[in-house]
């Protein structure tokens, strides 16, 4: 099958167009990034701006894809270093997008959501339907795209599904969002003996292993229509405090410091978000089941946590 990823040099696209290689799709990427020097054989990369409609229409013509994984944007910490721009990449790169899937007959666009729609306050497990009232730009621009994708799937004809994702882990250089300090724990632990985070030891938030979302979207992509009774869904995983990965951290480099120093732009975004949330609905219609908890994913991630080093540098 054909397939476009946008966005596909940030930390979940980088893993998703291997995964979709393997899978026997014919991988076309749209991303401002150029292509990296290791790119799966056969990947066609298209470097271009995803808030210019033109660049974006050509793109998805040229393709011809089948279904489009949009990952582009711009994520929460980022977002509110320039929420012009985050508005720009997030919602009128989603609405070009849409446009031209519509306008190139594309069956299907799969969106990646997050659990950052939601706003503080709300009753835990947080339900798939709620009032969405988040305060980050970046949880205002995925509120909205939810929205449009609905619309362009109830009135224009276009499949659109979704998944909320936690905050994913791996050990992929992140991409600037409020939960990276999990992935630096295990690095700077391994490389320099100590890492300071920046949220407090008790905060807590669910979060997910990067291969778990991944199997999670193309599951999700591949499920039966008459199964599904909506766009979007909750997905979770586990729910660990930063001093849980702390200990999971120190279990496996022994004598790592870690310390917490909360920085408070970014604790007041992770204390707007839930702790935990129900995906009971992905659990029933698409048999959505994740397979790693914090042990499994900590030792995936230490096994990794080498070779990343020596990409970033010590
Ligand atoms: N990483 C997480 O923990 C997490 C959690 C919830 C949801 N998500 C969602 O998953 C998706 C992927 O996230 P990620 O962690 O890979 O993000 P990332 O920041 O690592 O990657 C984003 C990608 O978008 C590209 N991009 C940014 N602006 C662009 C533009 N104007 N035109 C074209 N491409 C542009 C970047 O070059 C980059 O390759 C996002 O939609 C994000 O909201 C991620």
């Amino acid at each position: 099958m054909k397939t476009l990823v946008t966005g596909g040099a940030g930390q979940v696209g980088s893993q998703l167009i291997p995964y979709l290689c393997e899978l026997g799709n014919e991988v076309v990427v749209f991303d401002l990034a150029a292509a990296p020097t290791t790119l799966p054989e056969g990947v066609r990369w298209v470097q271009g701006d995803i808030t210019d409609a033109q660049a974006v229409s050509s793109a998805v013509a040229g393709a011809g894809p089948e279904v489009i994984f949009h990952l582009a944007a711009i994520l929460s910490a980022k977002g509110e270093q320039d929420p012009h721009r985050t508005y720009r990449v997030n919602l009128g790169g989603t609405y070009n997008i849409l446009e031209a899937a519509r306008t190139n007959g594309v069956r299907q666009v799969m969106y990646a959501s997050t659990i950052a729609v939601f706003g503080p306050g709300l009753p835990e497990p947080v339900q798939n339907e709620v009032s969405l009232r988040p305060t980050t730009m970046y949880g205002v621009t995925k509120v909205a795209g939810e929205l449009l994708g609905e619309y362009y799937q109830s009135r224009r004809g276009l499949e659109f599904r979704g998944v909320r994702f936690p905050g994913l882990v791996n050990a992929g250089v992140p991409g600037g969002g409020t939960t990276d300090y999990a992935l630096w724990m295990y690095v700077d632990a391994v490389r320099h003996g100590r890492y300071e985070c920046f949220v407090e030891a008790s905060s807590r938030l669910p979060m997910m292993y990067l291969d778990d979302g991944l199997r999670a979207m193309v599951e999700l992509s591949q499920a039966p229509r008459e199964r599904l009774k909506r766009c979007i869904y909750n997905i979770v995983a586990i729910s660990p405090s930063a001093g849980d990965f702390a200990d999971a951290v120190r279990k496996r480099v022994p004598g790592a410091e870690i310390t917490f120093v909360p920085d408070p732009a970014r604790q007041k975004i992770l204390d707007s978000w839930p702790h935990e949330v129900d995906d009971s609905a992905a659990r029933s219609e698409w048999d959505w089941r994740h397979e790693y908890d914090l042990e499994r994913m900590s030792d995936a991630i230490m096994e990794r946590v080498p070779a990343l080093i020596e990409q970033l540098g010590r």
